[in-house]
């Protein structure tokens, strides 16, 4: 089979989300498609293994944010690169919260659907669903799976390797713990204005009573 012929079908690409508990996962589709006009009907096709998936199967519910021509190609790598069990990737980008579902608030589209039929595959479970609400059209062109293969790639793997870089030197940068006087009678911690070195001699500790020398820096 070739992989070229196949790429003929033309793709958008998407932000699929669902409900994560107190959260919310979300992952990139290229597979989204309309089946059915009445019912208004789409179809998404996830893989098993991602952790959106499994959260439309719980929540039966899904919102898709169409992704503009011009989008941040972080935005791509964020959903796409990395799985909502390890991040929780909305916290990395602009989000618009809609009646309990999370968009991109400048998606070309938004469209929120309620799962009504499920096909498991090996590798993938394909969801049909109706579409609830489609709102928010905005002017301008949808970003095509073929425009991300013909060069966006390496301006998402870019944006991607650059964000992994941040992150590492956010760690390496982080500051160690300052270390306190501590009582190792009672664990009371010393936070006064006065260095303790400077405090009087008979300066007690303000829990347990014991004096200056029962204290170590921790
Ligand atoms: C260009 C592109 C297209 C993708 N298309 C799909 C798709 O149609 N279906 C799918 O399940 N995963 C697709 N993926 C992979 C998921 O976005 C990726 O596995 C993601 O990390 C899953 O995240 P999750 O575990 O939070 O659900 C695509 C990834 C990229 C970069």
């Amino acid at each position: 089979m070739q992989e070229k012929a196949l790429f003929a079908i033309s793709n958008g690409l998407y932000v699929l989300s669902a409900k994560d508990g107190d959260g919310w996962a979300g992952s990139l589709v290229d597979a989204v498609s309309q089946v059915c006009a009445a019912p208004c009907l789409i179809m998404v096709s996830c893989m098993n293994t991602g952790r959106t998936k499994e959260c439309i199967e719980k929540s039966g519910e899904f919102s898709l944010s169409v992704l503009p021509r011009g989008v941040d190609p972080f935005v791509i790598a964020n959903f796409g690169y990395q799985s909502s069990r390890d991040v929780q990737k909305w916290n990395n980008v602009p989000k618009a919260e809609i009646n309990g579902l999370m968009y991109l608030p400048d998606a070309l589209a938004k469209i929120r659907a309620r799962v009504v039929n499920k096909l498991v595959y090996t590798g993938s479970t394909v969801f049909i669903a109706e579409v609830v609400d489609a709102f928010d059209a905005k002017d301008g062109e949808p970003l095509t799976y073929k425009e991300y293969r013909d060069g966006l790639k390496e301006q998402v793997s870019a944006a991607f390797k650059a964000y992994k870089a941040g992150q590492a030197a956010g760690k390496a940068s982080c500051p160690a713990p300052e270390k306190r006087w501590t009582c190792k009678v009672c664990g009371y911690a010393y936070d006064g204005d006065v260095p303790f070195e400077k405090l009087p001699d008979d300066w007690r500790c303000p829990l347990c009573g014991v004096g200056k020398d029962m204290f170590e820096l921790q």
